[in-house]
């Protein structure tokens, strides 16, 4: 019994020193080139190549290294039994949530005002009154529903949007709410998986929809926002800023106007950080479960791809 690392753009090192710490007894594979395949039990994935699986006939369960599944689910040559399960970490949502703290807190305060005064040497103080921010927060999964509830306990008006109803302590919109959802805030935060319904979900007609100009922040998928129509919202109004962690193409191609627009502030996809340590634990109980033939909470729903 072996198992196997399948990242070719991750270095592996971190996960397999956690792995030989946590099942010494097992021995690791790394890449799909071995002579062990037949023994390849379990393999953890991100980014895969098509078909970088179908050498180990003998796999149980695989294992995300990330929270998202596109890259897993985007390999049609994976047999539909085999189960999918993902990370679902406090410490990750604690990191993304920090992140979007960063994000809401500098537009909330006029934060690049001030760099841009600084910039000129300017001693500008501009007329301060705290926005009225108005949060949606879009997708409100294990993630979501942190960065929503530390919203929420900060004072912020916030609401959530979910494919499925959830109890809240803040409004709740689910299913065809979604133009209600919309209609409410002018801050809006994504964090939807990334799905053929989201697929280009942030576009022009969406930001048409909003009542007010709105601050976007894409923490999730580039492919659910569609830059050009973010740029032409940017310059229309309809968006008064946007912050990005995700990109249609990533590396962000150095042609892209987002690099150098005014009104945009970007980060290269490091929104949350993935912890080695807790993956693999999880990845060892997830096994576990599989062995005793026991439910798993991480297991990606295939049908709802994530
Ligand atoms: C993830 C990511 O899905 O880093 O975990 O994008």
């Amino acid at each position: 019994m072996r198992f196997a690392i399948i990242a070719p753009e991750v270095p592996t090192q971190r996960w397999k020193k956690e792995l030989e710490v946590l099942a010494p007894e097992i021995p690791l594979v790394i890449g799909s080139e071995t002579a062990y395949a037949d023994e390849v039990v379990c393999a953890m994935v991100w980014k895969q190549a098509r078909g970088a699986l179908l050498p180990f006939k003998n796999l149980k369960l695989i294992f995300s290294m990330g929270a998202g599944v596109d890259h897993v689910l985007a390999d049609d040559t994976i047999p539909e039994h085999l189960p999918i399960c993902r990370v679902i970490d406090p410490q990750m949502a604690f990191s993304m949530s920090n992140y979007l703290l960063m994000a809401v807190m500098n537009h909330h305060r006029s934060f690049y005002d001030y760099q841009n005064a600084q910039q000129k040497k300017h001693w500008a103080q501009f007329e301060f009154s705290e926005k009225q921010l108005k949060i949606g927060v879009l997708g409100t999964g294990f993630l979501g529903m942190d960065i929503a509830l530390k919203l929420h306990h900060l004072g912020f008006a916030v609401s959530g949007y979910s494919t499925r109803p959830k109890e809240t302590p803040f409004p709740s919109y689910a299913g065809e709410d979604f133009p209600d959802f919309l209609a409410t805030l002018n801050v809006l935060i994504c964090l939807v998986p990334f799905t053929p319904q989201t697929e280009g979900l942030l576009n022009y007609t969406l930001f048409k929809k909003f009542k007010e100009p709105t601050y976007l922040i894409n923490v999730s998928r580039g492919a659910v926002h569609v830059e050009q129509d973010l740029i032409r919202a940017l310059d229309e109004g309809l968006l008064n800023g946007v912050f990005l962690d995700v990109f249609e193409k990533e590396p962000l191609p150095k042609t892209s106007p987002l690099w150098s627009h005014p009104k945009v502030q970007l980060t290269p996809h490091i929104a949350s950080l993935t912890y080695a340590r807790e993956s693999v634990l999880q990845m060892l109980d997830c096994f576990e479960r599989v062995e005793k033939g026991l439910p798993m909470l991480q297991q990606v729903d295939r049908e709802r791809r994530y």
